[in-house]
């Protein structure tokens, strides 16, 4: 008797985790779509305004949009959504706003790893939660068009323009595929 009853609640038990787990799971997914979303607002936002300004004024006139623009934009999804929406490096350009902390710092360097043993960037990303907070990064390859600005050589206008909006600029000698950076999103949970 004593035993059946251990039993069911053995049962009853491991029915609730089972239950509890797999709402965890459809919170994560639920959470990762969100973050995707704002994401892809963000570079659908920044990407075109880039290579418009490119265009019509090349380099010089794009980093000075860039540099208005790409924090303006982070700032805006912030307040509009309730997330903490950044863009971090382990190479900063903005040193104000795209140093990353422990966690990123972390996730940066896997990111690096999984590239170097072949994944794509385009595909990366990484989700957890972490001290109540679910954490999101995707990772920002090196495409041909970043190479204006972020390769080791580039034109000298380009490098005095840096030079002057970013005295502490770190994010150069890049080569295409590699990572240059990831979207950082958090949330409290
Ligand atoms: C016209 C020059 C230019 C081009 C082209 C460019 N960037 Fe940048 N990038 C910048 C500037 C300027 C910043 C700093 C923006 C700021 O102050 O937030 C920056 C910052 C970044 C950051 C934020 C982290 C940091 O280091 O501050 C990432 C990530 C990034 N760029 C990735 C890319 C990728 C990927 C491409 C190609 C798709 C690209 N960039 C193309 C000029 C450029």
């Amino acid at each position: 008797m004593k035993s059946k009853f251990i039993m069911m609640v053995i049962c009853l038990l491991s029915f609730s985790l089972s239950a509890l787990v797999q709402a965890g799971n459809k919170d994560m997914k639920a959470l990762k779509k969100e973050a995707v979303s704002i994401v892809k607002k963000f570079g659908g936002t920044l990407k075109p305004q880039l290579k418009k300004a490119l265009k019509s004024g090349g380099p010089v006139k794009a980093i000075d949009v860039c540099s208005k623009t790409a924090p303006e934009i982070a700032q805006k999804l912030s307040s509009e959504t309730g997330w903490t929406v950044k863009r971090v490096s382990l190479k900063p350009r903005n040193s104000k706003t795209a140093g990353p902390d422990a966690w990123e710092r972390k996730v940066l360097r896997q990111f690096d790893e999984r590239q170097t043993k072949g994944e794509l960037a385009k595909k990366m990303a990484y989700a957890e939660i972490v001290d109540g907070r679910f954490r999101f990064m995707k990772a920002q390859g090196v495409e041909q068009v970043c190479m204006n600005c972020h390769a080791g050589k580039v034109a000298p206008a380009t490098e005095k323009a840096l030079k002057h909006h970013y005295p502490d600029d770190k994010a150069r000698g890049y080569s295409l595929g590699q990572i240059r950076g990831a979207f950082s999103l958090s949330k409290d949970l």
